[in-house]
């Protein structure tokens, strides 16, 4: 099922939208300071209009690109964060280029069609390299249907089989703070993926017996 997501936006239809960063953000900053300190390069895909990047951007000083499907959204985070130094852009993560040594998710995931979730976990594992993060508070919604949205329904086991593939699991938990209305167990769960090593197939063929 895919959603249009600039109708979402132009209809106003967007109960994600919540005029602020989610209120666990602050602290997965700080417990992660090694992984979020270091980082260079962070994008923030499916930012909406751009909470999460801003405050992600204020407290790193990385370089932080906001991107997303639906221009109406971009174009209100450079009206809302004009000043900040932050990059915005218009595009598909599906198609999106380039490298950066962490990605922050939010409401992403589930956003994205069932169909198309092994693509957004292949898109991850191009776009971080290894040793990358992905930091995510994911949204499970367990009381949705897995049909029915979005936000389209996940369990910790389809999480867990999408990503461990190409990620190991270094860190998960609950999130102590939420938006109102989200709260109640196993709603959302924070994870810290980090990228596995790359195995270089062509190396290891060549490789003398
Ligand atoms: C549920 S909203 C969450 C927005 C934001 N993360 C927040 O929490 O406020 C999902 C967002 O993902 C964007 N999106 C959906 N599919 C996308 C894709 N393939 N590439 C980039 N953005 C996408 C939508 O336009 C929408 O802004």
């Amino acid at each position: 099922m895919s959603v249009d997501w600039s109708a979402r936006y132009q209809s106003g239809e967007t109960p994600w939208e919540k005029g602020e960063p989610h209120p666990e953000l602050p602290f997965l900053l700080s417990q992660h300071q090694e992984v979020a300190g270091d980082a260079e390069r962070i994008l923030v895909p499916g930012c909406g209009f751009g909470h999460d990047a801003n405050l992600i951007h204020s407290v790193t000083r990385a370089e932080v690109l906001g991107l997303d499907i639906a221009e109406e959204a971009i174009a209100q985070a450079k009206r809302e964060y004009y000043e900040t130094g932050l990059a915005w852009a218009h595009g598909d993560l599906f198609e999106w280029p380039g490298r950066y040594d962490l990605v922050f998710e939010h409401t992403c995931f589930c956003a994205i069609a069932v169909e198309r979730r092994a693509d957004y976990a292949a898109a991850m594992a191009r776009l971080i390299p290894e040793n990358g993060c992905l930091l995510g508070i994911f949204f499970l919604n367990p009381d949705h249907d897995r049909e029915a949205g979005p936000p389209f329904g996940v369990t910790l086991d389809e999480l867990m089989g999408f990503f461990q593939g190409d990620f190991d699991l270094e860190w998960s938990e609950e999130p102590r703070r939420t938006y109102p209305g989200r709260e109640g167990k196993g709603r959302e769960l924070s994870m810290l993926w980090r990228r596995k090593k790359i195995r270089n197939l062509q190396r290891e063929w060549e490789q003398p017996i």
